[in-house]
């Protein structure tokens, strides 16, 4: 989607008031000052009412699911199938179609590896057009964090595959000229939704398009997007697509794949054992319809119940108004980075198509004492590659700093990382 769709964004004293049901912002950071917390593309801050979900859920309902009879068994039961429909109505999916996963890395994985499966020929003839092999092509692009690049190559390893990605421009936004790596080889194409490192929106239509005209399986990656852009996947035109709890104010251990249902039942299973089957024999088992078959052993239930929480919170905000209020957020955002000299914008300078994720590097001071020195001043930011090494290499530099904002990111905080930024090279005798 792009910006200008936004409109009516939350007001700041709307925010203001979301702010005081995350506890954690209350909390006084290094010489007593408020933590002024730019870190959400790592892990996003909970409200208490997420909190408290969970917490109820060990404190009421908690029993193993979809296994006895008892009524904590139904009440916890109940709870894990509203989590899934909440996660699905989110998304603009059906349940059915919602696999739990301990987290996007893992949804990412278990398509690599069913594929992987059906490239050793598992799951019969349904499972063809999953299977890969020498002469066949996987797509990924150079703005990936190694969660959505890792998989496709070892998928590719193991099969004989080649692996081939779109490349960036100079900004690193996905260059469309390289488009046309996506040829009639290609079995699939994993991209994702909004770069950790640039905050850069991807092209989904024109990739869909590319990927469709080929017949190839599409998988999106939606960490960075999922908490700060209204998302429905029928709408996106995916197949695949991954989400991420803890970026998404929910609790971490829980992730979640959604795939078009007929996906789903034609993908042979990963992780096979309890829950996954409607039959064994000493000889072999027959797995249950989508999502069980995906879901061996315990789930992270209360997790789960935690995560649905946080999208109730997050439905009643609205996203298409947290969205317009993010990129307020983000203008600011690149404003103060870009004004600060000797401080340079890893990805877009402007804020068109973009959210508020800003790398950045200050000249001659490495990204740990910047780090160090904005948390001296109480502003949290991320330091290092981000898991994206490659991308970081594209930009010439082996690692930055980030500030990446939320719905709670206020105006005044970003002024206060503003003036701690504009003290740094000074504080290292840099200018
Ligand atoms: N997704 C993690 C981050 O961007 C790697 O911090």
């Amino acid at each position: 989607m792009t910006n200008d769709r936004l409109t009516n964004p939350l007001t700041d004293a709307e925010v203001a008031k979301l702010r005081e049901q995350f506890p954690i912002l209350g909390r006084k950071g290094r010489d007593g000052k408020p933590i002024v917390y730019l870190d959400s593309s790592a892990t996003s801050q909970k409200p208490s009412r997420v909190i408290e979900a969970e917490a109820e859920f060990y404190r009421k309902h908690n029993a193993a699911v979809n296994r006895g009879t008892h009524m904590l068994g139904d009440e916890s039961t109940g709870a894990f199938d509203m989590a899934r429909e909440t996660v699905a109505n989110f998304i603009g999916a059906r349940p059915e179609e919602v696999v739990w996963t301990k987290n996007a890395t893992e949804a990412l994985n278990l398509i690599a590896y069913s594929m992987s499966n059906a490239s050793s020929g598992m799951g019969g003839k349904e499972a063809e057009r999953f299977r890969v092999g020498p002469g066949d092509k996987i797509v990924a692009t150079r703005a990936e964090h190694h969660a959505n690049l890792l998989p496709w190559q070892e998928l590719a390893a193991r099969t004989g595959a080649e692996f081939a990605f779109l490349d960036l421009e100079p900004d690193g936004r996905i260059d469309l000229d390289t488009l046309d790596v996506i040829d009639e080889r290609v079995k699939l194409v994993a991209f994702t939704h909004v770069s950790n490192v640039t905050g850069a929106i991807s092209p989904v239509d024109e990739i869909v398009a590319a990927a469709r005209k080929v017949g190839a399986l599409i998988v999106l990656d939606t960490c960075q997007s999922s908490a700060h852009l209204p998302i429905n996947v029928e709408e996106l035109g995916v197949d695949f697509a991954v989400f991420s709890s803890h970026k998404m104010l929910g609790p971490t251990g829980v992730g979640a794949l959604w795939a078009r249902y007929e996906l789903l039942e034609a993908m042979p299973p990963v992780l096979v054992g309890g829950s996954v089957i409607a039959n064994v024999t000493m000889e072999k088992g027959i797995y249950l319809p989508p999502p069980a078959k995906f879901e061996a052993g315990s789930q992270p239930v209360a997790q789960a119940v935690g995560w649905a929480e946080a999208l109730n919170f997050l439905s009643e905000v609205g996203m298409d108004r947290l969205a317009a209020y993010e990129e307020r957020i983000t203008r600011a955002l690149i404003d103060v980075v870009s004004s600060v000299d000797g401080v340079k914008i890893i990805g877009p300078a402007n804020a068109d198509n973009r959210l508020g994720v800003v790398a950045f590097t200050v000249d001659g001071i490495h990204p740990h004492d910047v780090g160090q020195y904005l948390d001296s001043e109480s502003v949290a930011v991320r330091v290092g590659h981000h898991c994206a090494i490659p991308l970081h290499r594209f930009f010439g530099v082996r690692s930055s700093n980030r500030a990446s904002a939320s719905l709670t990111t206020t105006l005044d905080e970003v002024h206060r990382f503003g003036e701690a930024l504009a003290h740094v090279r000074g504080f290292f005798g840099g200018m």
